[in-house]
């Protein structure tokens, strides 16, 4: 059984839609929730979907350890960020390397980088008269939105689109494709 560990800052729709798609698959499921804000809404989604959900501090992810040694003791195949808005120390993206990705909610390269993040990208995409936005998933390594890209889905800007709008097209993409992209991963890491 392979096991997936989320990290979120947010609401969490992401993360619940990914844990309802494990919840039917055999050989892999989320074992672990974790957020960097204690009343961040994605702790409630998944515990109420029976997922143990954690908070955790600036000190126990970059100065301690207590992260790490966590993602150890459940067992952690694949870190998975879900509206994660804290840079990865360095000692996780050694551990994990290969093994963390992100969803960002455009078409990079363009559109990210530090400080883009929710409907920052969407107002940004928008201002510059783009006719596609979509979502990337990427490896995560030392910079933001720069590792490598595994995938990416495209959307129409439609005339008279805002924020909200863009923003809900670009979410249906990512709880049709995230859970997907994660499950493929998962499987050629089984056939290394
Ligand atoms: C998503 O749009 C994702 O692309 C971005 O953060 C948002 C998280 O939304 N990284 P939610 O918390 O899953 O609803």
């Amino acid at each position: 059984m392979k096991l997936i560990t989320i990290l979120a800052s947010g609401t969490g729709t992401n993360a619940e839609n990914i844990i309802k798609y494990f919840s039917n698959e055999k050989n892999a499921k989320v074992r672990l929730v974790l957020s960097n804000k204690p009343q961040a809404e994605v702790l409630k989604r998944a515990a109420a979907l029976g997922v143990e959900a954690l908070f955790f501090d600036r000190g126990q992810f970059y100065d301690s350890g207590e992260v790490r040694r966590i993602l150890q003791e459940r067992g952690t195949d694949l870190l998975v960020l879900a509206g994660f808005l804290w840079f990865i120390p360095e000692h996780i993206i050694k551990a994990y390397r290969g093994r963390i990705i992100n969803i960002h909610p455009a078409l990079l390269p363009r559109f990210g980088g530090k400080g883009m993040y929710g409907d920052r990208v969407h107002r940004a995409v928008l201002d510059a008269g783009c006719t596609e936005s979509g979502i990337t998933i990427h490896h995560v390594n030392e910079q933001y939105d720069a590792g490598d890209i595994i995938f990416q889905a495209k959307c129409p800007v439609l005339p008279g689109d805002d924020v909200h709008s863009l923003a809900s097209r670009v979410h249906t993409l990512e709880y049709e494709h995230y859970p997907v992209v994660i499950k493929n991963l998962l499987e050629e890491m089984d056939d290394q």
